[in-house]
């Protein structure tokens, strides 16, 4: 398989850096916690379990976001795709309530969480099994201090490389300009994956089917735009 030529300080970085901020945000409230506390525990992803026998019904194909935030395109892909299984990963419980409280309401049965840093349930993960993956509005880290924080090292390429099927898309948007072109940078010299784009619009505009997340809301109601990156893994 194509491997990036990271450094050994890179590695470091992005096995012991914390790349998410605030755990928790306001406290729960008490019918939510209830929910969390008894649902949570049954559509957990389950570390001892490869993904595919994780969904109840039979999936063709899994798909993976990571930092879903509140959960709202989570949950959307997940009731436009019921024949996928999706993992979806994020460390603010507040968010991962959320989310809960939606799959609760909406009856969704084909989502498994992990109310944590994703890349504690890599080595879980069979090679070549995810068709998709979103990382939707990372933690841009601007300052040049936190610059280590930021979640797509090579490191962290390699393996969503291994992990996804030849042919399986890597989605990134982000509203930041500088994330962008680190974005652009970091996964363009990746050898495992091809950009798609022909044209301008293949990156102004979200592809097909999408759903707006918070953090896009947030963006465009202070009139910035999103840039939408999708890249191909090779074989
Ligand atoms: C700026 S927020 C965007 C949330 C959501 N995708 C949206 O667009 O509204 C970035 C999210 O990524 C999550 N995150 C950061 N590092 C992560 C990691 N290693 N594993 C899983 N989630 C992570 C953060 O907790 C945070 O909720």
């Amino acid at each position: 398989m194509p491997s990036s030529a990271h450094s050994d300080s890179d590695k470091q970085q992005s096995e012991h850096v914390r790349s998410f901020g605030r755990r928790r945000g306001k406290k729960l409230r008490p019918g939510r916690e209830r929910l969390v506390d008894e649902l949570l525990p049954k559509i957990k992803f389950d570390v001892s379990h490869p993904p595919s026998q994780q969904f109840a019904g039979a999936v063709n194909d899994i798909w993976l976001e990571i930092g879903f935030g509140g959960g709202e395109h989570l949950a959307a892909q997940a009731l436009a795709h019921p024949q996928i299984g999706f993992i979806g990963a994020e460390p603010f419980i507040n968010g991962v309530a959320k989310l809960v409280n939606t799959i609760s309401d909406e009856n969704i049965k084909n989502v498994r969480i992990w109310p944590d840093d994703v890349r504690e349930i890599f080595p879980t993960i069979t090679d070549s099994i995810l068709g998709r993956i979103f990382i939707l509005f990372p933690d841009p880290w601007p300052k040049k201090r936190h610059a280590k924080r930021r979640l797509l090292t090579h490191e962290t390429l390699d393996e969503i490389y291994r992990m996804m099927k030849p042919g399986g898309e890597l989605i990134v948007a982000s509203d930041h300009t500088d994330y962008v072109r680190y974005a652009l940078f970091q996964i363009s010299t990746h050898p495992g994956f091809e950009w798609l784009a022909k044209s301008a619009t293949d990156w102004r505009e979200p592809p097909k089917g999408w759903t707006r997340t918070r953090y896009e809301e947030k963006a465009l109601a202070k009139g910035i735009k999103a840039t939408y990156l999708v890249f191909r893994r090779q074989s």
